[in-house]
């Protein structure tokens, strides 16, 4: 096809593209903007896919898609955190073939940070957010303390892929320039962005305008990282470097385990395309999704989507059936995202055919006024959002395992702002991190026969940090000089 390079030829195309389809309204503007402006709008138009647009706003925002309930939904089984009887030679072999993995250079640690962490309020990408209790380490930093750990452990270099957005992309990079790559080497670490949907108005189907010069668009769910991996030069890198698997963690949680042998190793035994790590929850309604078996197949069914009755059954020992929720860890085989990415489509046509459903959120979007070009700011939700979910490619995978952790030793997320002085502390904020990971160090200090000073209903009382390059299991504290208790009311980095 003719490629259309001069600007008037691109504005020319941009207005026919978006004619047909009822959004000529973006290039409103065109006209009064320079030519930097010019060429950011025609840029952005260029990089939507309009089609599929056209299709979403019919199917999600002029309709609410409805939830297809399965027919029948049984529990995934899932391999314990600890093994009975008949599985422990089973975890001792997956564990050496994990180390294995890791030992030979095969695995590679892949962080989403594409998300725009809009409920924590952090003026920047999340993984600069300060995390630690003491040092007040930023997210990232944590990430390469445990690869420096893995590589220390090993003796080998590990190479981390980081997918940031358009929005964040420069900042990421600043950041991680500025930190020197956190003493990891720089061509050991590829960060790439994502890629964007523009925001709809929830009424009318239109794209809204964030600037006169720009579209609202967002970052496309992490869903897209699937793409994005393949389409980044993500996977091209990782064969020419022999990486087999990828660690899939998000930019959240500060003691992430961003390699784990045991899990990558189930993983690796059972020749699954995609697992997953989950959590029991704590009550029937935990906003975590379940982890599920449909049609054969292991599937995320969110919380909101699991019908009462099942969240509450109960086992006959009174647990929870439905009872692993996930916490969005995941073990990828290269070879599964470059199928998805290069099978046939459906239509017989070539090229890619791998889609994963689209979800509808309703968000507050600030957007320009047509006619008089100022920025409103609504008060109330006015636009349809539209992200695709990483879990949701589990039911392609042929075979998917799942595999439980625990949630003191794996899972202290910070997602949202904390509660006002004096209120009751935040669900998944920087204090409950905090806590949890205060509790953690407690409690492999304790192993350790450290005492740590607790208050009468148990909880640690004192501030403690375990920095991962020192520990990432309660054993590595074994050859550590350790003190001899945490005294009442003190502030220690071990
Ligand atoms: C997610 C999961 C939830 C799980 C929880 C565990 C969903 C819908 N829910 O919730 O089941 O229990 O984590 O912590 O996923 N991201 C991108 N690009 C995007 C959007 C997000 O890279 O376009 C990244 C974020 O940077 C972050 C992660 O994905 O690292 C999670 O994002 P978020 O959308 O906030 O999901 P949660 O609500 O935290």
């Amino acid at each position: 096809p003719m490629t259309t390079t001069t600007p008037t030829d691109r504005h020319a195309a941009a207005r026919e593209t978006l004619a047909a389809i009822g959004q000529e309204h973006v290039l409103t503007f065109y006209d009064q903007l320079d030519d930097a402006g010019k060429t950011q709008l025609l840029d952005q138009i260029e990089g939507v896919d309009w089609p599929e647009v056209v299709e979403l706003i019919e199917s999600h925002v002029k309709a609410k898609p409805e939830f297809e309930m399965p027919d029948t939904i049984e529990p995934a089984p899932w391999y314990p955190h600890t093994p009975g009887d008949d599985q422990r030679a089973k975890y001792i072999e997956a564990q050496r073939t994990g180390e294995k993995l890791v030992q030979d250079g095969k695995v590679a640690c892949f962080t989403v940070a594409g998300g725009q962490g809009t409920r924590l309020g952090w003026d920047g990408p999340k993984g600069t957010f300060p995390a630690t209790p003491i040092r007040k380490l930023p997210l990232f930093a944590c990430f390469a303390e445990y690869i420096h750990n893995i590589q220390n452990r090993y003796g080998i270099k590990v190479p981390w892929y980081v997918m940031t957005s358009p929005i964040n992309d420069a900042d990421t990079r600043a950041f991680f320039e500025k930190s020197s790559y956190f003493g990891l080497k720089k061509e050991n670490v590829m960060i790439f962005p994502q890629a964007m949907m523009p925001a709809l108005d929830m009424t009318t189907g239109k794209v809204l305008l964030a600037g006169k010069d720009a579209i609202a668009l967002s970052p496309n769910g992490h869903g897209g990282s699937l793409k994005a991996l393949f389409t980044s030069g993500a996977i091209a890198d990782m064969h020419k470097r022999g990486v087999t698997q990828i660690s899939y963690t998000q930019v959240d949680n500060p003691i992430v385990r961003m390699i784990d042998p045991l899990f990558l190793g189930l993983h690796e035994l059972d020749g699954a395309g995609m697992s997953s790590k989950m959590l029991p929850k704590a009550y029937p309604k935990e906003k975590l999704g379940n982890f599920c078996k449909v049609d054969g197949k292991v599937t995320v069914i969110e919380y909101s989507n699991l019908p009462d009755e099942l969240a509450e059954q109960r086992t006959d020992d009174g647990e929870l059936r439905f009872r692993a929720g996930s916490i969005a860890l995941h073990a990828i085989q290269v070879a599964f995202v470059e199928k998805l990415n290069t099978r046939p489509s459906e239509s017989g046509s070539s090229g890619a055919s791998f889609a994963l459903p689209w979800n509808r959120a309703e968000k507050k979007v600030a957007h320009l006024d047509l006619t008089t070009g100022e920025l409103i700011e609504p008060t109330e939700p006015n636009a349809v959002k539209l992200e695709t979910f990483v879990f949701d490619a589990l039911p392609m995978s042929e075979t998917s395992i799942v595999y439980e952790t625990d949630r003191i030793d794996e899972f202290a997320p910070i997602k949202n702002a904390d509660s006002a002085e004096g209120e009751p502390e935040n669900a998944d904020s920087p204090a409950s991190s905090k806590r949890i990971q205060t509790e953690r160090a407690a409690r492999w200090l304790e192993k350790n026969k450290v005492r740590v000073a607790r208050q009468e209903d148990g909880t640690v009382d004192a501030v403690i940090e375990l920095p991962q390059v020192t520990a990432i299991y309660p054993d590595d504290l074994e050859d550590e000089k350790l003190p001899g208790g945490i005294k009442a009311g003190s502030e220690v980095v071990i």
